[in-house]
């Protein structure tokens, strides 16, 4: 058994400023990539958990990403449900290795 994470680019740093968010595909999947004010980076599944709407179609603001079909809000550095609670974003593995965003995607 391989208990290694692997990880694959998504990115660079600078790609996106703080407080700003985009898409990128990694392995052929889309992956939301948040950096968040403060400087820490985020990644998510790029649907909403309500009713899979973009979320790159949303508002971010501060920490708080709002979906923009139903305003569903989420703390981008948990992924955590603020309004609702009890309900969050799925999150994958992410780190920063010399401006490079690399994510550890889900097999599909
Ligand atoms: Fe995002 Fe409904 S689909 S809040």
């Amino acid at each position: 058994m391989n208990d290694t994470i692997e990880y694959n680019k998504a990115c660079n740093l600078d790609d996106i400023w703080e407080g700003e968010m985009d898409v990128f595909e990694v392995k052929g999947q889309d992956v939301l990539i948040v950096h968040a004010p403060g400087g820490e980076v985020r990644a998510y599944d790029p649907i909403c958990p309500h009713q899979y709407h973009p979320l790159i179609e949303g508002e971010f603001e501060g920490c708080i990403l709002t979906c923009s079909a139903h305003l569903w809000q989420f703390d981008v550095l948990s992924g955590d449900g603020v309004n609702p609670e009890g309900v969050a974003l799925k999150a994958y593995p992410v780190k920063v290795e010399d401006n490079a965003v690399l994510v550890s995607m889900p097999t599909p």
